[in-house]
C-alpha cells in the first residue's frame, strides 16, 4: 500500500465489479487506515491474505525484490495476480512466477507500465496500420529527478531491483518494444552512477536492435538538473503539469538523514493519487518514431504526424487515467474475453532488456536476447 498502489486505487474504486476485501501491509497505520477507507479487512502478512475465501485476485505492489516469492505464493493459493513492474530482478525468478501461474491456471499480468498509455497505443496502431510504411528508428528520452526523490535503501541497490534501469528502463523498454513489435534481437548499453552519495545506476544510454532491423534508443538521466518535461509541454508522466523546478529535488534531499528519508518516502506515498482526469496525455519523456513515410511524436493532447503533406495533429481520448486500462485488461483477462498483452511473458521480455542493459554496461559487449515475445496481432 505504497506509492504505486495509491496511483492504482482510483481506477479500482470506480469499478462496480471489484470489491477491495483485504489490505496487507506490514505498516500497521497504513493498513488500518486504508482498510477502514474501503471497509476491508486489514492483514499484517500475505499468508493470512491468501488464506481468505473472499480474495479472488491480488495486486502486488511491494518492493521489487519481494515480487517473485509473493507472486508464486499467490498463484499457488489459486489467486489471479496483477504485479507491479519490474516483475522481478532476475530471469530465473521471472520463469518461476510464470510457471507457478501456468500450473495454477490463474491470470498473471504485470502493470502498470507505460505501454498501457493512450499515446503509445495510438502510435502502435498507426505503425501497424502501415499508413506510414515500415518503422525504422525510434527514440525515447527522459530526464527526471528519480535519483534524488526520497527512496528506500533497496531502491538504490541494483541487486534488489533498484536504480533507473530496472525502475525506469522497465517503462522505456516496454514502450519501445510495443512500438517496434516486441522482438528485440540485441542490446548494447552504457550505464552511469556518477554520484557517490547515491551509488546506483542513475543514467543510461541503450541501443536496441529489433529482429526486423528496426532500431531504438532509450536514454534516461535521473539526476534531476534538466527535466525533459521542459520539452513535453510541461506535462509529466500521467499528464498533469510537472511542477518540480530543475535541481530542486537534489537540493531538498541534502537536509535529509537516512531516517528522515525513509519517513519522507512513506509520507510521499501516502499523498492521495489525483483521481481527476489529467489535462494532457501522459508523457514518459519524449518519444519519436521514424517510419519510411513519415514521423510520429506526441502533441500535448494527441499525436503529431509528419509526412510530405506537412504536420497533422490527431487528437486522442483524455477520458481515462493511465491506470484504467490496467484494470480493464486484468478484468477482461480473468473473464476470458481477451488475451493480455501485459502477461508474464511480455514482462519477462522487458526484464530481459533491463538485465541485458546492466550486463552490457558492465562488460561493454552487445548482448543477444532469447526471451522476446511479439506484440499479438490486433494490439
Ligand atoms: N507503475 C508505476 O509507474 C510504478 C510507480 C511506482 C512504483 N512502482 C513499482 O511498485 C513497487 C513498489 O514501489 P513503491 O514506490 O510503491 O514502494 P513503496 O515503498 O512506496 O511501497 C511499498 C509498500 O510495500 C509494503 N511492504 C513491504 N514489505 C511487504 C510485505 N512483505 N508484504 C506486503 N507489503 C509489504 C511497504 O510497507 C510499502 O507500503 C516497485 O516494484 C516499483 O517498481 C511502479
Amino acid at each position: 500500500m505504497g506509492a504505486a498502489s495509491r496511483q492504482l486505487l482510483p481506477a479500482v474504486e470506480k469499478r462496480a465489479d471489484i470489491r477491495i476485501t483485504a489490505i496487507c501491509d506490514p505498516l500497521a497505520a497504513v493498513r488500518e487506515s486504508m482498510a477502514a477507507r474501503y471497509g476491508a479487512r486489514p492483514v499484517a502478512d500475505l499468508e493470512s491474505l491468501l488464506a481468505r475465501d473472499d480474495v479472488d485476485a491480488v495486486y502486488i505492489a511491494t518492493p521489487t525484490d519481494l515480487h517473485a516469492a509473493q507472486v508464486v505464493a499467490a498463484a499457488n493459493a489459486g489467486k489471479h495476480v496483477l504485479c507491479e513492474k519490474p516483475m522481478a530482478t532476475t530471469l530465473d525468478e521471472a520463469q518461476a512466477m510464470i510457471d507457478a501461474a501456468d500450473r495454477a491456471g490463474v491470470v498473471f499480468n504485470v502493470g502498470h507500465s507505460h505501454s498501457y498509455d493512450e499515446p503509445y497505443r495510438a502510435m502502435r496502431e498507426l505503425i501497424a496500420s502501415g499508413e506510414l510504411g515500415r518503422a525504422r528508428l525510434m527514440h525515447n528520452l527522459y530526464y527526471s529527478d528519480w535519483v534524488y526523490r526520497p527512496r528506500r535503501p533497496e531502491e538504490l541497490d541494483e541487486h534488489l531491483g533498484g536504480g533507473i534501469t530496472f525502475r525506469q528502463g522497465a517503462h522505456q523498454f516496454d514502450i519501445l518494444r510495443l512500438l517496434g513489435g516486441g522482438l528485440v534481437k540485441s542490446v548494447r548499453a552504457q550505464t552511469f552512477d556518477w554520484d557517490p552519495q547515491r551509488p546506483v545506476i542513475g543514467a543510461h544510454s541503450v541501443f536496441l536492435t529489433f529482429e526486423d532491423g528496426t532500431v531504438a534508443t532509450a536514454i534516461y538521466n535521473g539526476y534531476g538538473a534538466f527535466m525533459s518535461s521542459e520539452i513535453t509541454y510541461d506535462a509529466g508522466e500521467v499528464g498533469y503539469p510537472q511542477t518540480v523546478a530543475p535541481g530542486s529535488t537534489r537540493a531538498a534531499l541534502k537536509a535529509a538523514t537516512a531516517e528522515s528519508e525513509a519517513q519522507l518516502k512513506v509520507k510521499r506515498a501516502g499523498t492521495p493519487a489525483e483521481a481527476q482526469l489529467a489535462p494532457n496525455q501522459p508523457f514518459f519523456g519524449w518519444t519519436i518514431v521514424s517510419c519510411e513515410g513519415g514521423d510520429i511524436r506526441q502533441s500535448a493532447t494527441g499525436l503529431y504526424v509528419y509526412t510530405e503533406r506537412g504536420r497533422e495533429e490527431r487528437p486522442l481520448r483524455l477520458d481515462r487515467t493511465t491506470r484504467d486500462p490496467v484494470i480493464e485488461e486484468f478484468v477482461d483477462t480473468i473473464a476470458g474475453s481477451r488475451r493480455a498483452l501485459h502477461d508474464g511473458r511480455w514482462a519477462r521480455a522487458n526484464l530481459e532488456v533491463c538485465v541485458a542493459t546492466i550486463e552490457s554496461g558492465r562488460t561493454g559487449r552487445e548482448i543477444a536476447l532469447a526471451h522476446q515475445v511479439a506484440v499479438p496481432r490486433g494490439t
